[in-house]
């Protein structure tokens, strides 16, 4: 196998909730792993490695029994969500055998905010408990009102980076009814626990008016790629939060599924069909510009970064270093982002 090209001991998107019905199994790719996310009869969700330990039948082609196990579908044996075998039927009496001896890789599951939220350990962590919280979406009793999802068929660096690119907007996404002349911008940038934040701002943005006159926003960005743009306006005299979160999750080094939430509050249903109209116009607008990029990647041509529109790409690899080493190391990780005003065009 090819050196890890993943951040590990971090929190990725595994599923949505509403994609996983009880007594639901199925198999996602993590970070090149297969993973058989699935619900158990009585609401919860696991995942386990989806390689059967005794011949390696995918698990998520078996089935859910009403315990709750996992049944492979080649010779029956029984796994717990939490991994053990709890049944192999080929034993007979007297056959001196604890299936409890053998498991399959379980991972930290944390649903929260109608998402699955995978842990995704280092080699040799695999018992430990998670060195952080899941991402928890900043709004209270929040509901995923609209999604998109699509596969960049790029690795996550990329993916990652064209999301918190500064400078491509007006030629990637320069629509008429969109577009803002172009004009110098200066932002505030302030480090977080594991990445950085655009602190609170006026959106330059016609299109955000939509939340009133006095909206603002502000944007965080933390390892490995959880993105929440986190929006105050005011409609009809009501102070609210829209919050968008977009995040990345690697399927394999070279394929990256894209995902955008937005949570508001359930009076705020009518500007649902603003975003059905331009979300999945706008990830789309991303994913074509990785599609071109591919064509050049593919000569592996030495790259640049330039000066602070590229500054938070910059961040991020240093932060991506930052973390590997902390995790390689075992010690705690320090961030090294500073506090800073980028300046650009765009
Ligand atoms: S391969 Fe799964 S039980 Fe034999
Ligand atoms: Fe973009």
């Amino acid at each position: 196998m090819s050196e890890d090209v993943f951040l590990r001991d971090l929190w990725y998107l595994g599923a949505r909730s509403a994609t996983l019905k009880s007594g639901a199994i199925r198999r996602e790719m993590l970070l090149g792993e297969p993973v058989l996310i699935g619900r158990t009869a009585a609401g919860g969700a696991f995942a386990v490695r989806d390689i059967c330990p005794h011949r390696g039948v995918p698990l998520s082609s078996g089935k859910i029994m009403p315990d709750g196990t996992v049944e492979c579908p080649y010779h029956g044996w029984r796994f717990r969500t939490d991994g053990v075998c709890s049944h192999i039927p080929s034993l007979v009496p007297g056959q001196d055998m604890d299936p409890a001896k053998i498991r399959v890789r379980s991972y930290p599951v944390h649903e929260r905010d109608g998402l699955i939220w995978v842990y995704m350990p280092a080699p040799g962590r695999e018992n430990a408990p998670p060195r952080s919280e899941a991402p928890e979406v900043p709004l209270k009793g929040a509901k995923p009102r609209w999604v998109e999802s699509q596969t960049f068929h790029c690795g996550i660096d990329h993916a990652v980076i064209g999301l918190m690119d500064p400078a491509h907007a007006p030629f990637v996404h320069g629509r008429w009814w969109w577009r803002v002349p172009i004009r110098e911008k200066a932002k505030n940038y302030a480090p977080l626990q594991n990445g950085f934040m655009i602190t609170r701002h006026k959106p330059s943005k016609q299109a955000y008016k939509i939340l009133g006159g006095d909206v603002t926003t502000e944007i965080t960005f933390e390892l490995p790629s959880t993105r929440f743009e986190n929006i105050s306006g005011t409609i009809a005299g009501k102070r609210l939060a829209v919050i968008g979160l977009t995040v990345c999750t690697p399927r394999d080094a070279e394929t990256t599924e894209v995902t955008q939430v937005f949570f508001w509050p359930a009076w705020l249903g009518f500007i649902k069909p603003f975003f059905m109209a331009l979300g999945p116009t706008f990830l789309g607008d991303d994913r074509r510009m990785v599609e071109l990029q591919r064509q050049g990647l593919k000569f592996n041509p030495a790259l640049m970064l330039i000066q602070d529109a590229d500054m938070p790409a910059i961040w991020y690899h240093r932060l991506k270093k930052a973390w590997s080493e902390s995790v390689a190391a075992g010690v705690p990780f320090v961030n090294p982002v500073q506090e800073r005003t980028l300046r650009w065009r765009s």
